[in-house]
């Protein structure tokens, strides 16, 4: 007893002294003061107006070394940068874990997963026991797609604007196990959810038994309407996986909501944790059925835990995940959500009046937020890409896939309108110069 005591009062001050989880966190001491004053100045504003406040979001761009960089970031849903704060507390993490790698990693810093447990079930809206921490999308989704027992001649049905990841994890088990892999192929940008859902019921069979959907298709930004397909689903007995890389710490949902089986995704987007960290959500009667992707020693136990015997990992990485956040719960989901749904729409609506220049997302509220896909009539899209990073120093994401060509483009909360007009300015100058090769082409 006299012992457990001892430990247990060791562990605490070991905690305090590393400041992974109690209170004297790094971002609370670092802007817990000037953020609950924005916090009281702003307590009455609507998201959607805070959304267009420049004072307020001027803040926020402070707090991250990215609105600094010398090239412009327009591809955070590739992955997002971490604000400095929380950067510092990953190498505060690491500097520990270097002293005496086995104790601060065992013994003080792997304590703090069930308290970071608990604040990502907050953020979620779940319980807590159904939350894994690993190390990214792939990783969630993964375990769950080779995880599930399904016989030769069971179908899933996907779509080719799924994750590569995801698709050739489901190819894996088509190839190794005769499992049968249906994919639909959308033509994005879609502005009738009843459509998509009725594809999806339309390909069922009486042999499907799972339905693989990504919730914000990475491609191009489509938001997907999960929960309908989940109901719909459900209604025949087929489960259903979600692929949340792209919404999870972006869009304001609690993963129960969406009334889904399971849910995958990276933190390291749009929640902005350390690169290298993700998370697996598993409905509370399913974990015993979901084997472990690595190994475990109960791998039918109902405890979420199983999925979390990653051998040596980066425990301060997965640490600095918590300050990831303390940082997101101070600006607010719903906020966040607004603000980044408005510089998308800030650049895309200005965009959208220059001469060539085709959008290949929905601008409606309830078909994308973060992610547009843009192009120019007359160059290729890598030529774009290519332009905006040569001559602009611009970077963005090309890309030519399936029925999709077009350079995403993903702003952040860190991103400012300035950038984005310097983006717009270089659309309209490459759109120039196509048009005026165009007309010398044709008046030579
Ligand atoms: C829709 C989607 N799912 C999964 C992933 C994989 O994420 P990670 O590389 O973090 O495993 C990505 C990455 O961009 C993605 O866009």
């Amino acid at each position: 007893m006299k012992h457990h005591e001892n430990r247990r009062s060791f562990v605490k001050k070991a905690l305090a002294l590393t400041g992974a989880f109690s209170a004297t966190n790094l971002f609370t001491q670092l802007h817990a003061e000037e953020w609950s004053s924005m916090q009281t100045k702003h307590q009455h504003t609507s998201p959607e107006e805070l959304a267009e406040n420049e004072d307020y979001w001027s803040h926020i761009q402070r707090a991250y070394t990215a609105s600094s960089s010398p090239v412009m970031n327009l591809n955070n849903g590739g992955v997002s940068p971490s604000p400095l704060v929380v950067q510092q507390a990953v190498e505060r993490y690491n500097l520990l874990s270097n002293q005496a790698p086995s104790y601060y990693m065992w013994r003080i810093l792997d304590q703090g997963r069930e308290p970071l447990r608990d604040k990502l079930a907050l953020l979620a809206g779940c319980d807590p026991e159904e939350i894994a921490v690993n190390r990214n999308a792939t990783e969630a989704l993964n375990t769950v797609i080779f995880g599930l027992d399904l016989q030769r001649g069971d179908e899933v049905i996907g779509c080719y604007q799924d994750y590569p990841n995801m698709m050739q994890a489901w190819s894996q088990r088509a190839d190794r196990e005769g499992i049968v892999y249906k994919q639909l192929s959308f033509d994005f940008p879609i502005e009738d959810e009843d459509l998509i859902v009725e594809k999806f019921r339309q390909a069922i069979t009486s042999k499907t038994k799972v339905i693989h959907v990504t919730h914000v298709i990475n491609w191009v930004g489509q938001i997907m309407p999960v929960r309908k397909i989940c109901r719909m689903a459900h209604e025949r007995g087929i489960e259903v996986i979600v692929d949340g890389a792209h919404s999870f710490g972006l869009l304001d949902f609690q993963i129960p909501d969406l009334e889904a089986d399971y849910f995958g995704t990276s933190l390291h987007k749009y929640l902005s944790a350390p690169i290298g960290s993700g998370m697996l959500w598993i409905k509370k009667d399913k974990i015993s059925k979901v084997w472990p992707l690595l190994c475990n020693g109960d791998p039918k136990s109902g405890d979420i835990r199983k999925f979390e015997t990653l051998g040596t990992r980066s425990f301060p990485i997965e640490q600095g995940i918590g300050e990831a956040l303390n940082f997101h719960q101070a600006i607010g989901t719903k906020r966040k959500e607004a603000r980044i749904r408005y510089l998308k729409n800030y650049w895309a609506e200005k965009a959208l009046q220059i001469h060539g220049v085709k959008l290949h997302t929905s601008l409606k509220k309830e078909f994308s937020c973060a992610i547009a896909g843009v192009s120019i009539e007359g160059m290729s899209t890598s030529q774009l890409g290519n332009t905006l990073l040569n001559d602009f120093r611009i970077h963005t994401t090309s890309i030519v896939y399936h029925n999709i060509d077009c350079v995403r483009v993903s702003p952040h909360v860190y991103t400012s309108l300035a950038d984005l007009d310097r983006f717009v300015y270089a659309l309209g100058k490459i759109a120039e110069g196509v048009n005026l090769s165009g007309l010398s082409t044709h008046n030579p």
